[in-house]
């Protein structure tokens, strides 16, 4: 056995299955096919214990990169349900590839079925937790068409913090009318059920296309088209809590 494994705790076979997204079964063949190594040593038991953290594992000639959580920024079409997993309707957890997949995936937040845009999925519940919770500030972007122009009293009404049908009292929200007044970029900082559509609605306006453009202070990468998704860089990641 390498020197160093047995300072770790995680089973080299489910550390496969997990870092490659392959089966346990499947892991444990590239063990017995001594396709495995440990810190330069073939890997003998499917048990063997390692220290994802200090331990260099490579897998068929490749190092197996150890990250302890996943962030994916997908650019969801309309049509797609934010759920984990749904009888009818397919889900943004559907739209993700075989080699970013992993066990524990799920929304961080919930976009409406016919919305479009950044969608960001991860395995990571304490982060989704804190890019939701309105305490930590992180802002969501949305570009939004309207039946009607916007004007300069909806911009104000947005800023000032209005009421919406049920009586929920918006965070006051930022309005930014483009060249084509029924096109505006609307802020908020925070997320109530159909939050963009209500406010609207409370102007005497509908939104009637709606589309997630920026989290935080990451904008949607705008070479992902409709349906397709990349891994969230190391570097990103502190962009989603930077302002902008
Ligand atoms: N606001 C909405 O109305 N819908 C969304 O999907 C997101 C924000």
């Amino acid at each position: 056995m390498a020197k160093g494994s047995n300072a770790g705790n995680l089973r080299l076979d489910r550390f496969l299955s997990n870092q490659l997204n392959i089966s346990r079964n499947d892991a444990k063949e590239l063990i017995k096919k001594r396709l495995v190594t440990v810190n330069g040593q073939t890997a003998k038991l499917f048990d063997m214990k390692i220290n994802p953290d200090t331990d260099a594992v490579v897998s068929e000639g490749r190092e197996v990169v150890y990250r302890k959580y996943i962030y994916i920024m997908l650019n969801k079409p309309a049509g797609v349900i934010c759920a984990t997993k749904d009888r009818l309707t397919e889900t943004v957890l559907e739209l993700i590839p075989p080699e970013l997949r992993r066990q524990g995936l799920f929304p961080a937040g919930r976009l409406d079925k016919d919305t479009e845009g950044f969608a960001l999925i991860t395995d990571d519940g304490v982060f989704a937790h804190e890019i939701l919770s309105p305490k930590k500030h992180v802002d969501k972007k949305y570009f939004a068409v309207l039946e009607k122009p916007a004007t300069e009293s909806d911009v104000e009404a947005f800023a000032s913090g209005m009421e919406i049908d049920g009586g929920d009292v918006c965070q006051p929200a930022l309005m930014e009318i483009t060249d084509n007044p029924n096109e505006v970029y609307i802020t908020l900082h925070e997320g109530m059920f159909h939050q963009v559509k209500r406010m609207a609605e409370a102007v005497g306006n509908k939104v009637t296309y709606l589309k997630r453009v920026q989290i935080g202070g990451l904008e949607l990468d705008e070479k992902l088209g409709l349906g397709e998704c990349r891994e969230i860089l190391h570097n990103e990641m502190e962009k989603i809590y930077a302002k902008k």
